[in-house]
């Protein structure tokens, strides 16, 4: 809540829809998952520039609620690949300093990957450098629902009132309850879109949208973004 009303500077909080893995390995005759994995090099990269830049908070949409609903193969292969990435990443994260977070509804994860991500969330647990945060699994809408289910129990058991519900309240019981919102979110793939992707949290985000798939996406489409934001005049409404 510090920079209210000014020129963007350094965004806090960079949030990213990764799309057109697929369309990036359907237009060179591959399988779609070569795309994700071309995917998940980029990610490396990006996080390793965020950290460098100062950049405190990184959020990547890395599976939507929706994505469920692809065919088993690929659905399965994402999720083979991300635990890659965990038990890979490991340790780069813990040597970067980056602490590990994930939103979303995480029940739904395979076993596998909960158990590892929960190790790699343990062992990076108050690490400052900066927050990585996997969305995983995650809707907006589905996370929005998920608070409502949690504060009315709360409700229920008398830990809290109707009429203290206001917005800070409904923050706090959102998975994102201690991240600030996203200054700046970054769109790969070319779609003007928001694809049910921190819908409550990016009221006053500014959005940058590339065409460049993202498996393509590089350091320098990154300063691009950067310096785009960085003009950018906020006013958040006023
Ligand atoms: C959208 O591309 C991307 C995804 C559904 C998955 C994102 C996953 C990664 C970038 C790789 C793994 C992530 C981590 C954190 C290691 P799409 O398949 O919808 O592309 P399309 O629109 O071209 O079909």
């Amino acid at each position: 809540v510090s920079a209210r009303s000014q020129r963007g500077g350094f965004p806090r909080h960079v949030a990213i829809v990764m799309d057109g893995n697929g369309r990036w390995a359907e237009a060179r005759g591959l399988q779609r998952l070569r795309g994700h994995l071309e995917g998940a090099r980029v990610v490396r990269e990006v996080t390793t520039c965020c950290r460098k830049l100062g950049i405190p908070y990184l959020t990547l949409y890395a599976f939507s609620t929706e994505n469920w609903a692809r065919r088993a193969t690929e659905v399965r292969g994402l999720w083979a690949l991300l635990e890659r990435f965990l038990h890979e990443e490991g340790a780069t994260l813990i040597q970067q300093g980056i602490e590990l977070r994930a939103v979303g509804d995480l029940e739904r994860l395979p076993p596998a990957v909960k158990a590892r991500l929960k190790q790699v969330m343990d062992q990076t647990r108050g690490l400052t450098g900066m927050r990585l945060t996997l969305a995983l699994s995650y809707g907006g809408r589905d996370e929005i629902a998920r608070a409502f289910r949690r504060m009315a129990s709360a409700i229920e058991q008398g830990r809290l009132h109707a009429r203290e519900i206001d917005e800070r309240q409904v923050a706090r019981y959102l998975d994102t309850a201690d991240l600030p919102d996203p200054d700046l979110v970054i769109r790969t793939g070319g779609e003007h879109r928001v694809s049910n992707f921190l819908l409550w949290q990016i009221a006053y985000s500014e959005l940058f949208i590339t065409d460049l798939l993202w498996p393509s996406f590089s350091r320098a489409a990154l300063r691009r973004a950067l310096v785009w934001y960085a003009g950018r005049k906020r006013r958040f409404g006023r």
